[in-house]
């Protein structure tokens, strides 16, 4: 039997551990994925400790930038990203990788076009420095819009949010939790009315379907994505990494 497993806090929300056990049952795989919600980055260790046969962990919020100095390697997209939100263990030693950031890129491309040469990225966390560097890659200008501005960082608040900023970056991307289940009447503060069918929205979040923050944007004619192939992609891409030779 084969040991892969998620840390998180808290993990009610998870996706993976249903995806990889109806992947392993189906496949017929023998191998078995666990939930490990920790309360505390400082208890992975103990955790490692505990289940020395796991071979692959995914790493999801709030713990994706916390977990790197736990790490005795990284790839070059955890170094430049600074998060990690997939761990293969070979021998006792723990290697991180970012696999957020194929799974976004491929997604994005589905419906992007041309006159999406500018973007707005809401939230700074690790899913914000993913989407960060698949833009910086495809060479498409942005914005990173927080609660609290950081002008040394370029990062901007809701607040200085101008409507001729909104009109002009035609892809909107929401990193943040507004809007995930069960939180639906949320939606990241910025000014809806803006949006015209030149605009494409990209919300991270999959749980639910079509967010608040989508819905919004389709009412306006703009094209909408979720994160839901971002999040297959992601996890068929960390499955390849834990079966690499
Ligand atoms: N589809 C996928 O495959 C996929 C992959 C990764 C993540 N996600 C989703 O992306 C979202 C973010 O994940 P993450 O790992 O980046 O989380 P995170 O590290 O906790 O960061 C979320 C960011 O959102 C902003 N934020 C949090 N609460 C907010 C609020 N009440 N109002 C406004 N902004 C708020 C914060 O930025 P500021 O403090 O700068 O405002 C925070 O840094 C989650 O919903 C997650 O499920 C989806």
């Amino acid at each position: 039997m084969r040991y892969f497993g998620l840390i998180g806090y808290p993990l009610s929300h998870s996706f993976s551990k249903a995806y990889f056990n109806h992947k392993f049952e189906q496949e017929g795989i023998p191998a078995l994925y666990e939930n490990y919600p920790i309360p505390s980055i400082e208890e992975f260790p103990v955790l490692l400790r505990q289940h020395p046969s796991i071979e692959g962990i995914n790493v999801t919020i709030p713990y994706k930038e916390a977990v790197v100095p736990y790490l005795h390697s990284i790839s070059d997209v955890v170094r430049k990203t600074g998060a990690c939100n997939c761990i293969r263990i070979r021998n006792g030693q723990l290697e991180g990788f970012n696999t957020d950031v194929l799974g976004f890129e491929k997604s994005l491309l589905k419906s992007l076009q041309p006159m999406h040469d500018r973007a707005l990225v809401l939230g700074t966390g690790g899913a914000s420095k993913a989407v960060q560097f698949v833009l910086d890659k495809l060479h498409i200008p942005y914005t990173v819009i927080s609660r609290r501005k950081d002008p040394a960082a370029g990062i901007i608040s809701y607040d200085e949010l101008t409507a001729e900023l909104q009109q002009s970056a035609h892809l909107w991307i929401n990193t943040t939790p507004l809007g995930m289940h069960p939180d639906t009447d949320s939606c990241p503060p910025v000014d809806y009315e803006q949006l015209g069918p030149d605009h494409y929205l990209y919300d991270l979040v999959y749980n639910p379907s079509e967010t608040l923050f989508l819905k919004k944007g389709k009412e306006r004619g703009a094209i909408t994505e979720n994160g839901h192939d971002m999040l297959l992609i992601q996890a068929e891409e960390g499955w390849k990494i834990w079966n690499a030779d």
